[in-house]
């Protein structure tokens, strides 16, 4: 269960946690169109609360209201604003925030022209989301049943709320088989992502993601790119088949609510020595440091509040 905050913030007004609500007739219920971002804010080391990465959060949430065509009625900066203003009015020193843009009530049927679109930002706690053990020791993955969409079915650059419909059933197939998480394979069958992450593995001490034509651009995984490449690590994006990725020397998935979380089992394969690899556990700890503000060089990434 969430732990309720106090506020959550609808259509430009701090409401509170228990008014947050909508009528049945609201439009994205029914037909699933609507578009949203997962952003953390983390208690740095000297005390102060920062939001990783906000720009980039919102400018993809925006890039992705203009994909399903939805504008959105209120500035990227006011975005921004209520994300710092709604940590500060929950007082969250660290935290989950949610915007979600969604359309409302009007007409019904597949042409919702005129009905308003309505954006909440919502902030909660959200530990480790694969669990500490994970985040510590790797997890167990499955490659799933379910395909990732095909570009040309459900467009993969935004973060729409019908996309992930694909990813519970993933989800949902993977643990109930008892492992962790589900990967994705795309419709030519290579590698993709996993069901809310983006899967790298480590060959031969090269760092390798898949390109980013049929998953959703991580922010996550932007960022290990960087602090990767800056380490003097190889980075190349390419495909790879599930059997290089059981072939791995390691393996890791990125994403904002998974963070650097490694793999250390796929399909009843071991990957590596099956435990976090040396690459993964630096580039895991690099990550730490910069979202807790203690690498000064990438401090342009942090928005304090
Ligand atoms: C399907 C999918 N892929 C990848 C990611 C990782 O993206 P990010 O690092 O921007 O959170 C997410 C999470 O938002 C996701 O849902």
């Amino acid at each position: 269960m969430v732990d309720k905050a106090k506020f959550i913030w609808l259509d430009g007004e701090f409401i509170s946690w228990d008014e947050a609500t909508v009528h049945i007739m609201t439009h994205s219920l029914h037909y699933g169109l609507g578009v949203f971002e997962g952003i953390r804010a983390y208690h740095c080391q000297d005390g102060r609360t920062a939001i990783f990465r906000l720009k980039e959060h919102v400018r993809r949430l925006f890039d992705s209201g203009h994909v399903m065509q939805m504008e959105i009625p209120f500035s990227r900066t006011q975005i921004e604003q209520v994300c710092c203003d709604i940590l500060r009015r929950n007082g969250q020193k660290s935290a989950y925030l949610r915007p979600l843009v969604f359309v409302g009530d009007g007409v019904m049927g597949l042409h919702p022209q005129d009905n308003p679109i309505r954006v909440a930002i919502i902030s909660w706690v959200w530990g480790a989301y694969l669990g500490d053990e994970g985040l510590a020791r790797g997890i167990r993955a499955k490659i799933s049943s379910f395909s990732r969409h095909h570009v040309n079915v459900m467009m993969t650059k935004a973060k729409t709320t019908a996309n992930y419909v694909n990813s519970i059933l993933a989800k949902r197939e993977a643990t109930s088989l008892g492992y962790d998480e589900a990967l994705m394979l795309d419709t030519d069958g290579y590698v993709a992502e996993a069901s809310g992450e983006n899967i790298f593995i480590v060959s031969d001490g090269v760092l390798r993601t898949p390109p980013i034509t049929a998953v959703l651009s991580g922010i996550t995984r932007a960022s290990i790119i960087t602090l990767a490449q800056d380490l003097g690590i190889a980075v190349r994006e390419d495909i790879f088949s599930r059997d290089e990725l059981y072939l791995a020397d390691e393996a890791f998935l990125t994403g904002t609510a998974a963070e650097v979380t490694p793999i250390r089992e796929v399909d009843a394969r071991i990957i590596g020595a099956g435990k976090p690899g040396p690459i993964t556990q630096k580039l895991q700890a690099a990550f730490f440091d910069v979202v807790k503000g203690k690498d000064p060089k990438y401090q342009q990434w942090l928005t304090y509040i």
